[in-house]
């Protein structure tokens, strides 16, 4: 069991004030808060071993490019990846998808398929609607139910041997929906074609081990799991990161550089050209270490019990609906109140202190397919309490009073 007063206290964020009230944070799918570890870890980078990486025989560069090196380390044995070389930084999800559909741009010929799937927030469509764009190939959309689940049969039928590539959260953000990814992956590779995993929101729950799932491409965003901001991972099989190009050419992604031909560096520096985010990077692996610290399996307890909670508790609220209702869900809850925009209950209930997210969640098929504008998103850490969502009650409670 976790000792919340304790994991609480590591979070110097979580004892202000916001609007006079005490603070409740329930935005961690948009970005979780930073343990004091994280951040002590960003200033000791910059106040003792600031250098360049991979550049300088000088000791804070080599100090510097071990401490980085050392961070991809922890990340690939978190994910459990074959190499560490397998392991590229990022600036998050976002980069991590692009780098492959820019890639695939060199693979893919007119009416070649991608499955992308009915639940993705818009960093995981808008890049392959470009792809497309770009090559011809053709965009397929794997299909929802009414409780937010993707409909396997549907996914069984869309496949064939024109798919080169599939692409499916790990987790929704808007809806909190689990994929069955290992069922999904291994059907994929069934037909020939390529899986890449968005785990954006599933590194916060649980530990993927990338091995065992045998997905080519795993991603996700520092941010969320108590990192820092623009800094992600992309975990790539090492054949597929072989044969895809670059995707910036620049400073230490190369091998030999003339004005005739330039050769490129051996994974994972060619797809890491210009100075990285070194402090994030580092910092990066302080998180990991501290969320693994904390256990996954105390993590996914307390927020079991969050999701339980806050779900029986905001059901007492009248002409209150939950979007998001699959078998398997994590600790993130989307509800509207009847006859009130979502917006609105936001914007009352911030003045409470209660920071949730409103609108679409970048996932405006979602949006769509429920006919609604948009969302109230409470999403659960570990850190949080049921104190907490009981204060969260009284507040939707007061501001459906005052819109009533
Ligand atoms: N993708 C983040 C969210 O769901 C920003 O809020």
């Amino acid at each position: 069991m976790l000792d919340i007063n304790k994991i609480r206290a590591d979070f110097p964020i979580l004892t202000q004030k916001v609007n006079g009230k005490p603070l409740v944070y329930f935005d961690n799918g948009a970005t979780s808060q930073k343990p004091q570890v994280v951040i002590d870890a960003i200033s000791k980078y910059y106040q003792e071993i600031n250098a360049n990486i991979h550049r300088g025989v000088h000791t804070l560069s080599q100090l510097a490019t071990d401490a980085y090196e050392t961070s991809r380390g922890k990340i690939q044995s978190h994910i459990n990846a074959k190499f560490a070389h397998e392991v590229l930084f990022t600036s998050g999800t976002t980069h991590g998808i692009n780098l492959v559909t820019n890639g695939f741009a060199a693979i893919l010929k007119p009416g070649d398929e991608i499955l992308v799937s009915a639940l993705e927030h818009h960093s995981n469509i808008v890049p392959w609607q470009m792809l497309c764009e770009k090559t011809g190939a053709v965009l397929r959309v794997i299909p929802m139910n009414q409780e937010g689940e993707l409909i396997m049969s549907e996914y069984d039928a869309l496949l064939s041997n024109k798919t080169k590539i599939v692409t499916v959260n790990h987790i929704s953000n808007a809806l909190g929906t689990v994929n069955p990814i290992k069922y999904m992956i291994d059907k994929a590779h069934e037909v020939g074609a390529a899986i890449l995993i968005d785990g954006a929101q599933a590194v916060p729950h649980l530990k993927p081990d990338v091995q065992e799932l045998d997905c080519d491409f795993y991603v996700f965003s520092g941010h969320k799991i108590c990192g820092p901001t623009g800094t992600g991972i992309l975990y790539g099989k090492e054949a597929w990161l072989n044969k895809l190009p670059p995707y910036q050419g620049g400073g230490e992604m190369i091998k030999e550089v003339s004005f005739e031909k330039t050769t490129y560096a051996e994974l994972p520096h060619k797809f890491e050209a210009g100075t990285p985010n070194i402090a994030g990077g580092i910092a990066l692996g302080t998180a990991v270490d501290y969320m693994n610290e904390v256990g996954f399996n105390n993590i996914q307890q307390q927020e079991k019990e969050l999701l339980d909670y806050g779900t029986k508790r905001l059901l007492e609220i009248e002409g209150l609906k939950i979007f998001g209702t699959a078998k398997e869900k994590t600790s993130v809850i989307s509800f509207n109140i009847e006859g009130i925009h979502p917006y609105d209950i936001g914007t009352i209930i911030d003045k409470l202190g209660i920071a949730v997210r409103t609108g679409h969640h970048c996932a405006q098929p979602i949006m769509t397919f429920f006919n609604i504008p948009g969302t109230i998103r409470a999403s659960f850490a570990f850190y949080n309490t049921k104190e907490e969502i009981d204060l969260m009650v009284a507040a939707v409670k007061k501001a459906q009073l005052m819109l009533s």
